[in-house]
């Protein structure tokens, strides 16, 4: 199975012998800088007497090319991640060797799903599909504004925080920002990679804050809504995508349909630091089961191992071939811990594993993408953070037990706020 999802590598991006010769991060970095940002929103007017708002919403996610030619640059961002993918020392030398490595490939595999990863189109959407409803059902915080920060494509961190700046929040003017991940469960590789990002965007870009200290004045006021993997509304979300996909079998079959639930997995190493994601993975799980009333037999299973060292299964692939030949063949596949298409879904899902099944019982369950009820859960979730007034969530303030990162505690003494940072341990 290939490794291109909660990571969007494939697999042979690791296990191939590498070449010298890749572009720079930097270069590549420029480009997709030049390229701007798709949402544009009017400047805004900073005028704290009397209104909460105007409110920038900034979803954080991993991103992923729209074309084939922003693929290298994707592979390099991504390989040079040491959060995402732990390389050591040589990390920024490894990491694009790699990503042109195994460019071309990846790039027919994104050819083959369209031209591209719908990501971008389907992150923008929602979002601002979001603050129209966040308008009306918050008024005291409109207007709300959209943007998107991907971590290794376009529209990247810093021309997000750029962007801010053209529209009137910080540089002097303050303001309030939600930086709003859209990975539902939280792991120190996505969400705390995307956070260490911002931390340090914002640090270049409006002065360091010192730990316990007061914000830079006219800097924007950031909060963060980290996580939120058993939301009813998400839960709603998943388990209609569910039931219209059960709708397709013959009634008398329905109930023995196996539901299996499949998530990005991680290296063992990751989990045994302490990662909370498997849990919070296992959360929405049950709670969708729950709303399903528990009318079929169901597994969770982890897609996208790489290499040899030992990551979290079962395997998705393996169960799939191992539940069609014991005779079980009607399964349907759910992308539980990603909001949208993307290529984990579209290739390695539709085009290997359920190809790969050749068995017409062998389906999967739609994406998020567009779903009304998933982008009302989105308002809601993004309301309910702006009326508590919290900064972050208290299970964000605490490490990892095996964690060593020096960039994992100011980034959460950051974003804990004054009052909580003496909380990150
Ligand atoms: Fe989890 Fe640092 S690795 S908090």
């Amino acid at each position: 199975m290939a490794f291109r999802s909660l990571f969007a590598i494939p697999r042979q991006l690791l296990t191939e012998t590498t070449s010298l010769g890749g572009r720079s991060a930097f270069s590549s970095q420029l480009r997709c800088n030049q390229r701007g940002l798709a949402t544009v929103v009017p400047p805004v007017t900073q005028n704290a007497t009397g209104s909460k708002g105007p409110t920038a919403i900034v979803f954080m996610n991993m991103g992923g090319p729209s074309t084939t030619d922003e693929v290298e640059d994707f592979l390099s961002r991504l390989f040079a991640d040491g959060d995402l993918i732990p390389l050591g020392r040589l990390q920024s030398y490894i990491g694009p060797l790699i990503a042109r490595r195994r460019t071309s490939k990846i790039q027919k595999q994104y050819a083959s799903i369209g031209g591209g990863s719908p990501i971008r189109k389907w992150s923008e959407y929602q979002c601002a599909e979001m603050c129209k409803l966040l308008d009306k059902i918050s008024p005291e915080t409109a207007p709300h504004k959209p943007y998107v920060a991907f971590r290794y494509a376009a529209p990247l961190t810093e021309t997000m925080y750029k962007q801010l700046f053209a529209d009137g929040f910080g540089n002097g003017k303050g303001g309030r920002a939600v930086a709003f991940t859209q990975y539902p469960q939280y792991s120190c590789s996505t969400t705390g990679s995307s956070l260490n990002e911002l931390w340090k965007w914002r640090n270049r870009l409006e002065g360091k804050r010192p730990n316990g200290g007061s914000e830079p004045a006219g800097a924007i006021q950031w909060s963060v809504i980290d996580r939120w993997p058993s939301h009813s509304g998400l839960v709603e979300a998943f388990a209609q995508n569910i039931e219209a996909q059960l709708k397709t079998y013959p009634e008398e079959k329905r109930d023995q349909v196996v539901l299996l639930f499949s998530a990005h997995s991680l290296p063992m190493s990751v989990v045994n630091r302490g990662d909370t994601y498997p849990a919070e993975v296992a959360a929405t799980v049950h709670a969708v089961m729950q709303r399903l009333k528990f009318k079929n037999p169901y597994r969770l299973c982890w897609q996208s191992q790489v290499g040899p060292s030992a990551w979290l299964g079962a395997q998705t692939a393996d169960t799939v071939q191992e539940y069609v030949k014991r005779g079980q063949t009607d399964l349907i596949l759910i992308p539980i811990a990603f909001t949208s298409d993307h290529i984990e879904t579209l290739f390695e899902l539709d085009q290997e594993v359920i190809h790969d099944a050749n068995n017409p019982g062998v389906k999967r369950a739609e994406s998020l993408n567009g779903n009304p009820v998933f982008i009302q859960a989105l308002a809601d979730i993004a309301r309910d953070h702006l009326q508590k007034g919290e900064l972050c969530s208290t299970q964000m303030t605490l490490r990892c037990q095996g964690c060593t990162s020096e960039r994992c505690l100011g980034q959460k003494k950051f974003f804990a706020g004054q009052e909580h940072a003496s909380m990150v341990v």
